[in-house]
Order: C-alpha cells, then sequence, then structure tokens
C-alpha cells in the first residue's frame, strides 16, 4: 500500500501540527546537529518513524519566521518540508497559502486543519460575553471553511485512493458525550459550570461543518474525518495526559487507514470510534481526578478542646481530617485539601445536645465543611465517613461529633495571588 505523496498540515508552529509534520516527513539521522535543535518538542526526533518517506509535505504557519522548531525540521528536509504562511483567521492569507502552494503541485492527497485556540476558559457562559465565542469560532470553524474552500480543489484532483480533508476535532465538541463530560469536569474542576463551554460550541460546530462537507464530498471521492486527537498534554491542554508521540503516531495510523469505505468519520486517534468509553478512562485518569463520580469539597476547618488525649494533634501523623483513604470517601479531590485546625480550652467552647440525650466529653470535634456541588445523599455518606474515620482512626466518640456544612460557590475562593482561580480558568 503506498502512501500519499502530497500532505498540508494547517497550524504546524507547535503542539499536535508540529509533531505531526515531524511523523510524517522523513529525516535522515545523519543530521545529528540540525537534530539537536529541534528539541522543544521533539525529544526523540533521532528515533522517529518514516511514515511517508516519499511525501512533500506543506505546513503552515502564521509566523514563519517565529515558527523554530519547524524551520528545524524544514531545513533536516530540504525540499521536501515546505513552510507556508498562514493565518487562518484571514480567508486572503487562506487564499495565498493556495496560490503558493499551487506554484509546486495542483494536488494535495491529505489537507490536515490542526489549527485551533481554546479561549474564554474558566466563567460560565451567561457572564463571560460573546467575544471568546467569536474568537473560538472564527479559528477552530471559519478558519477550517475557508481551508476547505481554498483546498478541496487540490484534494479533488488528487489521484490518491485514500485521500481525505482531515479536521482536528475534540471530544469537548461532542453533543453525545455532553452530559458525560459535565459530571467529569465538574468532578475534577469544582464548577457548577463547563469551563470550556465556548471552546466546546465552536468545536461542536466544526464537528456539523464536518458532517456537511463529508456529505458533499465523500459521494466526490474525499472523505472528511473528525479526528479526536486524544487529551494531549501541549500549550493548549496542559492537563493532557497521553503525549505528543502517542496522539501522532495514532493520527497518522488513523488517517492512513481511512477512506470513503470508512463509514464512521468521526474517530478518536486510538481508532476507537465510540469515543465515550475511552474518552471518559482518560478524563478520569488527569491527575487529580481519580473517581469520576467526586464532587469537592474545598475546605474543612475543624474545632476541637485543647489537650483531648485520644484525638491526634494538627501535626500528628494523622492529621485530623486529612487521611487520603477519606477523602476518597467523601469525594473530594486529592490536593485539594484547605483545613484550618484549632483547639480551644473547656471554657471557649459551648456545645449542648440538641436534646437528644448526648453526653459531650472533653474530647469534642466540631467541622465545619465549606463545599459545593452535594447532594444530601452525598452529605450524609460524609457525616457517616467522618464518623466512622474519627471513630476508629482516632477513637472519638461518634457523639462528640458535630459537623455543619456551608454551601459557598465557585466566585467564593481565592486560592492564592488575590485572584478567583476557578473563575479565571487557573484551576
Ligand atoms: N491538546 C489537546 O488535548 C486537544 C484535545 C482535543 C482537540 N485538540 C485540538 O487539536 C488542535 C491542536 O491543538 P494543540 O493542543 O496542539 O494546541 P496548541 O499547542 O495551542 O497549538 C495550536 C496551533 O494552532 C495554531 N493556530 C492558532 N491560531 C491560528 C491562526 N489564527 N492561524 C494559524 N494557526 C493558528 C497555533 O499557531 P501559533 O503558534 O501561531 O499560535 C499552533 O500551531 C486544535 O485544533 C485543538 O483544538 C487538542
Amino acid at each position: 500500500m503506498s502512501g500519499p505523496s502530497t500532505v498540508l498540515v494547517i497550524g504546524a508552529s507547535r503542539g499536535i501540527g508540529l509533531a505531526l509534520v515531524q511523523q510524517i516527513v522523513s529525516v535522515s539521522t545523519s543530521h545529528s546537529l540540525m537534530v539537536r535543535k529541534v528539541k522543544t518538542y521533539m525529544p526523540n526526533l533521532q528515533k522517529q518513524l518514516t511514515c511517508y518517506p516519499s511525501a512533500n509535505v506543506y505546513a503552515t504557519a502564521r509566523d514563519v519566521a517565529k515558527a523554530s522548531d519547524l524551520q528545524s525540521l524544514a531545513a533536516l528536509n530540504r525540499g521536501k518540508l515546505h513552510l507556508i504562511t498562514a493565518d487562518v483567521m484571514d480567508p486572503n492569507s487562506i487564499k495565498a497559502a493556495a496560490a503558493e502552494i499551487s506554484q509546486r503541485t495542483d494536488s494535495l492527497d491529505h489537507v490536515i486543519y490542526n489549527a485551533g485556540i481554546l479561549r474564554g476558559v474558566g466563567k460560565n457562559i451567561l457572564e463571560i460575553g460573546i467575544e471568546p465565542l467569536k474568537e473560538n469560532l472564527e479559528t477552530n470553524v471559519f478558519g477550517a471553511y475557508y481551508s476547505a474552500v481554498e483546498f478541496t480543489p487540490f484534494l479533488l484532483n488528487s489521484k490518491f485512493e485514500r485521500k481525505s480533508l482531515v479536521l482536528m476535532s475534540s471530544n469537548f465538541g461532542s453533543i453525545a458525550l455532553a452530559d458525560t463530560l459535565f459530571q467529569l469536569k465538574t468532578a475534577a474542576f469544582g464548577t457548577d459550570f463547563e469551563p470550556t463551554a465556548m471552546y466546546n460550541i465552536s468545536k461542536t460546530t466544526l464537528n456539523r461543518l464536518g458532517k456537511e462537507l463529508d456529505q458533499l464530498l465523500r459521494p466526490q471521492g474525499v472523505p472528511v474525518l473528525l479526528l479526536h486527537p486524544g487529551l494531549v498534554k501541549t500549550d493548549m491542554n496542559p492537563f493532557g495526559n497521553i503525549d505528543l508521540k502517542e496522539s501522532v503516531i495514532g493520527i497518522v495510523d488513523v488517517i492512513s487507514k481511512y477512506s470513503v469505505a470508512t463509514k464512521e468519520n468521526y474517530v478518536g486517534w486510538n481508532s476507537i470510534n465510540k469515543i465515550t468509553a475511552n474518552f471518559k478512562e482518560q478524563l478520569v485518569s488527569i491527575e487529580g481526578l481519580s473517581d469520576p463520580e467526586i464532587s469537592t469539597i474545598r475546605n474543612i476547618g475543624s474545632h476541637r478542646i485543647r489537650n483531648s488525649s485520644t484525638v491526634p494533634t494538627r501535626n500528628g501523623e494523622k492529621s485530623l481530617l486529612s487521611s487520603r483513604g477519606l477523602f476518597k470517601k467523601v469525594k473530594a479531590p486529592p490536593r485539594d485539601r484547605y483545613q484550618i485546625i484549632t483547639q480551644h480550652e473547656k471554657d471557649e467552647i459551648i456545645c449542648d445536645d440538641t436534646n437528644l440525650g448526648f453526653e459531650r466529653t472533653d474530647d469534642l470535634v466540631v467541622v465545619q465543611v465549606f463545599q459545593q456541588g452535594r447532594t444530601t445523599e452525598d452529605k450524609q455518606n460524609m457525616f457517616a465517613a467522618l464518623a466512622d474515620h474519627l471513630s476508629t482512626e482516632c477513637g472519638l466518640e461518634k457523639t462528640d461529633l458535630v459537623i455543619s456544612c456551608v454551601e459557598n460557590k465557585s466566585e467564593d475562593w481565592s486560592f492564592g495571588l488575590g485572584e478567583a482561580q476557578i473563575l479565571n480558568g487557573k484551576l
């Protein structure tokens, strides 16, 4: 099965686009000096696969002069990797890129639209305003449309039997996955809204664009592939849990096998058509999110009587509420513990029994939980888990435990620097 002879990657200055170009082009390992220069994104350049050894690759960047890794790669592949300037927000720029490519060829076997941005993270969509949505749409959708307009004639001219137009999509744009995603992301980021909503909307729109283009072009021999690259660690996604290499090896494999005969045109980098199951696995494996069902306790304050013997002190190994096991039970993410443990003299606390018939002792513990996103059932489970934990781990009488929950919202937190990190997208 021979490979394509011409490939265009749009948006290749860094991240997945750059790694894709690296994966596609043929690199001679004898250029070791040059290889050393291409290090930021491509530490394993020497070992890279030669996927399409005879392909001419066209790679665009909006500022070729600043795309230094791409330039180093081009220097290793003189005559085979051609760098083209294109700002996808500007239809004239894409037209000019098409004109430049047409000087060399009138045919492209694969056109991969990879350029993308993620704007407007971390605010609810009614508060954030329309601008981030416009920006996301401009780059993620309009740019794809302009590119389809300019480069479809090249694809139609191609004689390659597995030619395709590839749009870099995202599971975040999937309507089918939306409900699962709401749950998982609320668990991960502790917000009562979807932090990447404006981006998601743009990728949903891109998906529809892809479907419409496929409807039009597949009968003419150009199927459109909507590709989810995985959650990849890049500038755009510092939470990514797969590396660039794993993603692009998969992407190239999927593209290589794709043809008009392939029924499913919405595929993950790992060739899985039903993205749901795998995506859930990926998202829950992000650091800090070990259980897809977890919601968020942001803060626990507790007070106890000084000198009580059975409850460990705040410096003790078993700090009152910090056990990992307990945190899992009460559905709180790791590294999200904010606890203030204060001890009081006997005469500084009054704690009756509200006529329940309890005898309080001097080991009394009063816990106040600042939290969001819990159901009544969650809270009841949390009360029971705390009582069990303190009773077994610290010997506390369960009648000596008073717990109260205080509801708050995402906007009520600043974790440092005077910033509202849940709102400004840093959390
Ligand atoms: N990383 C993930 O986990 C993930 C998951 C799902 C989908 N995706 C999608 O995969 C694609 C690549 O993402 P990434 O993670 O590699 O992102 P990235 O590291 O932020 O790279 C984005 C690329 O898009 C280019 N770009 C942005 N605006 C452009 C414009 N107006 N004109 C031309 N190029 C432009 C950037 O070029 P400059 O250097 O000029 O800015 C850069 O090359 C995106 O479409 C993204 O939505 C990523």
